[in-house]
């Protein structure tokens, strides 16, 4: 899910599940992710508040008319800029429903650049992977992701996905392309 491979409007995952009832801390009302990303993000938080880091997701599965919504705000705000901040409709990876937005009260519960200086941010860098969650647009890698650095947003692509896209030290775009996922642009 990247600006050149989108999803339909009407696609929406069947195993959504709501992660309150997860025990998953919760901003902006309920949240929802797929089954497996909502049992793995479990584990991780859990994990993440025994070594004292506190984790809130801010936003997981959005809707196509959601990101419709949120993209309009973003272009309202900053114009042709939001293209680097926000997935035009069809291209967001939290429609997929494995995404999701972290914050805590370290980041005044914001979606903001702040948040990756906090040490939560860093346990995340050092184990999401092992719960099967990537940083999808990292710093430095704004030429492949087409995006800017989004400390706060991570993508669940399964353990062993995770595990292996780490030791290639490739942007999950090249490494889907390398893996003949999907075609090189
Ligand atoms: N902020 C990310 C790129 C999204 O809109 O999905
Ligand atoms: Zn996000």
């Amino acid at each position: 899910m990247d600006h050149d491979h989108g999803l339909p409007p009407h696609y929406e995952p069947e195993d959504l599940v709501p992660l309150s009832a997860h025990g998953i801390p919760v901003l902006n009302g309920e949240q929802f992710l797929r089954r497996e990303a909502a049992d793995r993000l479990a584990e991780l938080l859990a994990d993440a508040a025994a070594a004292g880091e506190e984790l809130v997701v801010a936003s997981g599965y959005r809707s196509f008319g959601e990101q419709q919504r949120t993209h309009a705000r973003w272009t309202a705000l900053y114009g042709e800029g939001a293209g680097g901040m926000s997935a035009v409709p069809g291209h967001s990876e939290h429609q997929l429903g494995t995404a999701v937005d972290f914050t805590n009260a370290a980041a005044g519960y914001e979606l903001w650049w702040p948040f990756g200086d906090t040490t939560a941010s860093a346990w995340l860098e050092e184990n999401a992977h092992r719960y099967g969650f990537i940083l999808s647009y990292p710093r430095g890698r704004e030429e492949e992701t087409g995006y800017n650095w989004e400390p706060w947003h991570y993508r669940y692509i399964g353990v062993e996905n995770a595990r292996e896209l780490r030791e290639s030290g490739l942007s999950l775009q090249a490494f889907l392309q390398q893996n003949g996922v999907i075609p090189h642009c």
